[in-house]
């Protein structure tokens, strides 16, 4: 199988309206990196993740490489995503991860591995009473353990997760930490945008603070916690306020 790491970005800038959103001159992960990416609300963090999967523009498509190539669908197969809202089809929880096997899997599965696939996944994020179910009525954490489920069935080389654990009560929480912490066990690259810190500092060996559509620290989690590499950092860790 081709190597889809190490993603790389240069020169990406995102305007809108004349307002620039990201400014990110570069950022390089490695295959096998466990990656927090933190800041405040509005800081651009869900609009890197759309960058980095190619939902931009081609301008903020053309400044994102995977492996030195640009990020292609089958690249983009490879990556288990999980947008901050995440969207369903219309169909029940075990249609919406049939749905993901046949249209995103890498490989094609005959009907019983296909069921068997789904059923996994199904017991994996604890849906199994619900595979029925419209995805459509699940309530916001259940919708995200679906949205988790459905990235996890892929077994992607990567994870892209956009506040997995937002709307979760503490039980689905915990249960989705040790989802994520297999995965990586298992090789799985993490990128995770999250506002629960201590998750972070639990999950990621590397933690990435964002601000106003810049990255102003990039630094082992360790240091960026006990030891901030600057002053933002520092205020960004305390809980103050970032200018
Ligand atoms: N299409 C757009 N047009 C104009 N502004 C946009 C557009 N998309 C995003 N923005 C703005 O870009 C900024 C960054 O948004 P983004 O969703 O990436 O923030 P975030 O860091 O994910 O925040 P949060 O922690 O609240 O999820 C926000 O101020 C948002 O309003
Ligand atoms: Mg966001």
């Amino acid at each position: 199988m081709s190597e889809v790491f190490p993603l790389c970005v240069r020169d990406l800038v995102v305007e809108r309206g004349g307002v620039r959103l990201l400014d990110i001159p570069s950022l390089h992960i490695e295959r096998g990196e466990r990656v927090a990416l933190v800041g405040p609300n509005g800081a651009g963090k869900s609009l890197l993740l759309r960058a980095l999967t190619a939902l931009l523009d081609a301008d903020a498509t053309r400044a994102v490489s995977w492996a030195g190539q640009a990020p292609s669908d089958a690249v983009l197969k490879r990556c288990g995503v999980v947008m901050q809202q995440p969207l369903m089809l219309r169909r029940s929880v075990s249609a919406n991860l049939r749905f993901a096997l046949e249209h995103h899997g890498a490989q094609r599965l005959d009907r019983r591995a296909l069921a068997a696939k789904i059923e996994q996944a199904l017991a994996l994020c604890q849906l199994g009473d619900m595979a029925q179910r419209s995805a459509r009525v699940l309530s916001g954490g259940e919708r995200m353990r679906l949205a988790l489920a459905r990235a996890l069935v892929l077994e992607p080389d990567c994870l892209l997760l956009d506040e997995p654990t937002a709307s979760l009560d503490h039980t689905a929480s915990r249960h989705v930490e040790s989802l994520i912490r297999e995965a990586c066990e298992a090789g799985r690259t993490l990128l995770l945008i999250t506002h629960d810190l201590a998750l972070a500092r639990r999950l990621c060996n590397r933690t990435v603070l964002m601000h106003k559509g810049a990255l102003i620290a990039d630094c082992d989690t360790p240091r960026f916690f006990d030891s901030p590499p600057n002053p933002a950092a520092a205020a960004f860790v305390r809980g103050d306020y970032l200018e």
